[in-house]
């Protein structure tokens, strides 16, 4: 197949570009567009054929479900029944927005996008693009990353080509994506609210509005002594070929731990990629042209970090690195996103720097002990 790429970039070239994404949608066809958190990978949520396609086209186990997308809050929820206050609450206040409602399933949503389940998750997107489309297409478009699965989600037209070219029928470019990480996905059919994964509307915002509310995220850090990489363990996800390496601490020890790997891969001559704040780069004298290193952005602005999290991982893969290196950052706000997203990419692989300083660790004998496992 043969993969389109139009812009919508340029305002006098948008509105023709979408008119014909619109079209392939309605033709059962698969096309990827912007979205304020990452690029999404969208069908015709009505047409079971289409949202196939997108399991293939992904390589997405088909016991996960898709997140409906919707111009706005009304056409959201008519794909739904027993909506309630705390849902038209949250609309109210985050939708267009990085939130995605789960709530029983009305009539109208095929099995294949909820994968069997009787709930279905939706989300109005705030991005004028992705708004436009949809209020073109005139219809809910199931939409999953456009990435192909397992690998981080993208968040620029290229990440897409790289994953996608050749499988689906275009990519409407809408330049990089703002928030970089996936919508928080909230779970209203129950009695309680419940997060079932943290993403771009931070976990802050939520409660102020809806008190008590549960947390479900199923990654837990390993213990730092165990045998790391055990097969069979269900959060690879967001995981880049290269393995990836937390180090963790107060900032002091990360700096001095992050310097003493890196002399010792000077020495070893293994090659390391590095993901690091802004302070750490300076800190270490880093030259800002090394291709091994990506710097996220400031350990006080996370969300220049969550911005740049999967274009980092994915950069850093590029140069196929023994091991890619990343700093932690403080868990508040998006930083709860970037923690949980590193994790899961790191495999629970995670080190403290204390350790790493006592030690004497380098970056071989961290691998070492991955690969122990
Ligand atoms: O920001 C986003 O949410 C992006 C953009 C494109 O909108 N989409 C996205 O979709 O990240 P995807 O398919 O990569 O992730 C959807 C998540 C998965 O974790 C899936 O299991 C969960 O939402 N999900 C979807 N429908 C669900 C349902 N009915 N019940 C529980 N979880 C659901
Ligand atoms: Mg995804």
């Amino acid at each position: 197949m043969r993969t389109r790429r139009l812009t919508a970039i340029d305002p006098a070239a948008a509105e023709a570009a979408i008119d014909v994404c619109a079209a392939i949608l309605g033709r059962g066809g698969l096309v990827a567009f912007p979205t304020e958190t990452v690029y999404g990978l969208g069908a015709n949520a009505r047409s079971p054929k289409a949202v196939q396609a997108i399991f293939a086209a992904k390589g997405r186990p088909s016991d996960n479900p898709l997140i409906v997308h919707a111009p706005d809050a009304v056409a959201a929820f008519s794909l739904a029944v027993g909506v309630g206050e705390q849902a038209h609450t949250l609309a109210e206040a985050f939708w267009p927005g990085p939130l995605s409602l789960v709530l029983p399933k009305g009539p109208d949503v095929p099995d294949e996008v909820s994968a069997g389940l009787d709930t279905v998750a939706l989300r109005v997107p705030n991005h004028p693009v992705a708004l436009a489309l949809l209020k073109r297409f005139d219809g809910p478009v199931a939409a999953p990353s456009a990435n192909l699965s397992g690998r981080p989600s993208p968040t620029s037209a290229e990440h897409v080509w790289d994953d996608l070219a050749g499988r689906i029928d275009a990519i409407l470019d809408g330049g990089v994506t703002g928030v970089g990480v996936e919508s928080t996905v909230v779970d209203l059919s129950g009695p309680v609210p419940c997060v079932l994964r943290l993403g771009g509307l931070p976990l802050e915002s939520l409660e102020g509005l809806l008190g008590s509310i549960d947390v479900a995220v199923s990654v837990r850090e390993k213990a730092s002594d165990e045998p790391v990489r055990s097969p069979g363990l269900k959060y690879r996800h967001y995981a880049p070929q290269s393995p990836v390496c937390i180090i963790t601490g107060d900032r002091d020890d990360v700096v001095r731990a992050l310097a003493q790997l890196r002399r010792g891969t000077a020495k070893e001559g293994r090659r390391a990629a590095w993901l690091i704040s802004e302070e750490s780069a300076r800190t270490l004298g880093c030259d800002t042209a090394d291709p091994n290193i990506y710097v996220l952005g400031s350990v006080s602005d996370l969300e220049s970090v969550a911005h740049r999290l999967y274009a980092g991982l994915r950069a850093m893969d590029e140069t196929s690195p023994a091991v890619i290196l990343a700093e932690s950052f403080a868990e508040a706000g998006l930083g709860r996103t970037v923690a949980d997203r590193l994790l899961r990419a790191a495999e629970g692989n995670v080190v403290r720097a204390r350790d790493v300083i006592e030690k004497g660790a380098s970056v071989n004998s961290l691998l070492e002990r991955f690969s122990s496992g």
